[in-house]
């Protein structure tokens, strides 16, 4: 390749990496396979060493990919030691050539530890004084994000150490992993709440470690697995000994999956094995890590800008399959959102049939280029959704042309729109389309809605015989109307009116939830449920108000205050109010309102407190006060936990406000700490990483 051309494709290649490494890393949603990620910065560091010329530090390839969320969601805090990444290959001679590598390299004899490679989001914990002290994600390497919040409403991650003998503090670096059962979960409840999925659990480990709202994290079903101590103040000659200590204080290690090799064969032997077994793993792995085992080898051999020349990944393909597309299904949501759908010859895939992909989106069509007839390469997300991430062009029929995304409703013909900023496109006849009327029938009598004896066939022939339009009708059919339906006794109209009636004793989040608002799920209703107590509250909420809820974005605020601006909804909810149904929380759910000793005081919190600081805001707000999230000439107090945000401290005191301990804080309240524990470590004023007791 000539100097100008390999100028311009080096170029090419670090836009297109640095896009694709923001999308994966910071989005959670990539749009390229890993595969073909790899193999593009493989080409990269090719070309730059070819022409060095051309060497720049900014490349990607000199940089891990930065997961650091842009703007105020997290305190950033720098790395102790670089949290650096893995060289990475697909192929076994290069795990050779690694091993040949590091015998040359190494005057004394060694061996490799062979390990999983688990395929989450990477995390860095400090433990001080057998505690839990912080929690860091790999950000852009050098800084993290300031993650323990969230980190400590992982079950499997000990806030104390058990056992003896840990260094009065050491890091140790591992991965955030959501197990597949628990990926399957959130996805459903999302494709319920026409939420957008996540691609693979590694995103949705990595979104769900982002989330602003730990009792939601508490939810996700997170797993933490560590495998690497880079303090290196771990008494024992090998990593495998020093991750065997680790365990043994109760750290979750995955020993049992870490074999100590001799060899290149027993190295192949455990890469082998793995490709088949890792299929009955229940969270997800991409391939396998070898380490060079001996501690003072590994200083030996060092790093380079970006990862250990001691380790090594091998990579394991994800299954993909080639077969044909037959057909393309527009298929129309319950909110009026059009998805394609491609329908192909069916293939074996991981071990199942596979015949219809999601093609997600017009752009994602027009961005794999999709012809009809084409050949496509099918994946599985993480292994479980089946997904369409390339054309194989060589086999393209020739005069092969595009599909036309409709200009219509499929099921209505009502021309579709675009809203700025969206993927989708949407039918806007939401009242009369009729597949966006039955589909909102069905998600209102859901399992996890209203729980309502009444299935799809159901809804159609109610929706036939003209018995149903809105879920208030359900409430309004008589007995007798229930014998119009095919095959309908007087024991099938007794029990669906009996599931009608058991319905109105459902929570009001779930009444919430039930009413099918375009980005409300199970764990956004129940939020929003408990944040403003009812539905008057809640139609009554301005965009500020629903932005003060935890997790709630502006697409989420603003869907919700879209929705009760619509007369319709507005009659409905007063139709269902009427039937009885719940519009409120119950006392029981909103035990804390317990008094108005805090009316009308603001109220920034800062730090970590003996109990998480959602239900501190919670506790702020059941006492008549207002959770605000910066210091102001108007903040009433500043309520400072273990180690508090120094910025926050000095506009305080700056602007005079007076700052408050926990202890103090509970004072404030008429039943004192209502969690009966006082705040970890005694007072503010006792423990070691507290404020200056001159502060106060
Ligand atoms: S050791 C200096 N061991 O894979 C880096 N990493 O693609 C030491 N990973 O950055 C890392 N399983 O986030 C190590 N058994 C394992 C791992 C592992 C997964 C992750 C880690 C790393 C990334 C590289």
């Amino acid at each position: 390749m000539d100097r100008l051309k390999a100028k311009e494709r080096i170029e090419y290649l670090r836009s297109f990496l640095e896009e694709n490494s923001r999308k994966y890393y910071v989005e959670n949603a990539p749009v390229i396979s890993d595969y073909e990620f790899d193999t593009l910065m493989h080409e990269l560091e090719d070309l730059e060493r070819a022409f060095p010329e051309f060497d720049s530090p900014d490349s990607p390839t000199r940089r891990v990919g930065s997961d650091i969320s842009a703007g105020k969601d997290f305190v950033k805090r720098p790395h102790k030691y670089p949290m650096l990444s893995l060289s990475n290959t697909y192929s076994i001679s290069e795990v050779e050539e690694f091993a040949e590598r590091a015998s040359k390299g190494l005057s004394e004899a060694f061996t490799y530890s062979c390990e999983l490679k688990y395929d989450g989001t990477a995390i860095c914990l400090t433990y001080r004084d057998g505690k839990l002290f912080r929690a860091l994600t790999r950000g852009d390497g050098v800084v993290g994000d300031d993650v323990t919040a969230n980190v400590l409403r992982i079950p499997s991650i000990p806030h104390t150490l058990t056992g003896s003998g840990f260094p009065e503090e050491f890091e140790i670096r591992g991965e955030i992993l959501m197990p597949y059962e628990s990926f399957d979960r959130l996805n459903e409840e999302r494709e319920a709440a026409e939420e957008p999925l996540f691609a693979n659990p590694r995103n949705a480990a990595s979104g769900s470690l982002k989330l602003q709202n730990p009792e939601e994290v508490s939810r996700r079903g997170l797993i933490c697995t560590l495998y690497h101590i880079p303090s290196g103040n771990i008494d024992a000659p090998t990593h495998v000994e020093a991750l065997t200590l680790a365990k043994s204080w109760g750290l979750p290690v995955g020993i049992e999956n870490i074999r100590i090799c001799r060899s290149i064969g027993e190295i192949e032997d455990f890469i082998n094995h793995w490709d088949v077994h890792r299929k009955e793993l229940p969270y997800p792995t991409d391939g396998i890590v070898i380490k060079i085992n001996e501690m003072a080898l590994q200083r030996e051999l060092g790093y380079t800008a970006k990862s250990p020349r001691w380790a090594v990944a091998y990579k394991f393909k994800a299954e993909q399959a080639c077969t044909p597309i037959l057909s393309i299904d527009y298929q129309v949501g319950r909110t009026g959102a059009v998805t394609p759908v491609a329908n192909m010859e069916p293939v074996l895939l991981s071990g199942t049939m596979v015949k219809r992909a999601t093609l997600v989106n017009a752009d994602q069509m027009e961005m794999l280029d999709i012809h009809e007839g084409d050949w496509v390469y099918v994946e599985k997300g993480g292994e479980i959704i089946p997904k369409i991430t390339g054309v194989e062009e060589s086999k393209r029929l020739p005069g092969a042309v595009k599909p036309v995304f409709p200009s219509v409703c499929p099921d209505c013909g009502t021309p579709l729109v675009k809203a700025d900023g969206e993927a989708k496109w949407f039918c806007p006849n939401s009242s009369g389309c009729p597949t966006q009327i039955k589909g909102r029938l069905l998600h209102f009598t859901g399992r996890k809605a209203m729980n309502i004896l009444c299935g799809e066939s159901t809804i159609q022939q109610m929706y036939d015989l003209d018995l149903v339009r809105t879920p208030a009708d359900f409430y309004d059919l008589r007995y007798d109307q229930l014998f119009l339906l095919e095959g309908w006794k007087e024991k099938s109209a007794r029990r669906f009116l009996d599931s009608l009636k058991q319905s109105l004793d459902t929570p009001f989040e779930k009444v919430l939830f039930a009413l099918g608002i375009r980005f409300v799920g199970e764990s956004t209703a129940r939020d929003v449920a408990l944040h403003f107590g009812s539905i008057d509250a809640l139609a009554n909420a301005s965009m500020e108000d629903l932005l003060a809820v935890p997790d709630v974005g502006d697409v989420v605020a603003g869907s919700i205050y879209n929705w009760f601006r619509i007369p319709e909804n507005a009659v409905e909810v007063q139709r269902l109010r009427a039937a009885g149904l719940r519009m409120s929380v119950d006392e029981g759910e909103r035990a804390e309102d317990v008094s108005d000793a805090l009316e009308g005081v603001s109220i920034v919190i800062s730090g970590n407190f003996s109990i998480s600081r959602d239900d501190m805001k919670k506790l702020i707000e059941s006492n008549g006060g207002k959770n605000s999230s910066s210091v102001s000439g108007k903040t009433g107090y500043l309520l400072a936990g273990e180690k508090p945000g120094p910025e926050k401290i000095r506009k305080a005191e700056q602007l005079g406000v007076k700052i408050i301990s926990e202890e103090q804080f509970y004072a404030l309240l008429p039943g004192g700490n209502p969690s009966g524990n006082s705040s970890e470590g005694g007072s503010l004023f006792g423990g070691m990483d507290t404020v200056e007791p001159t502060l106060f």
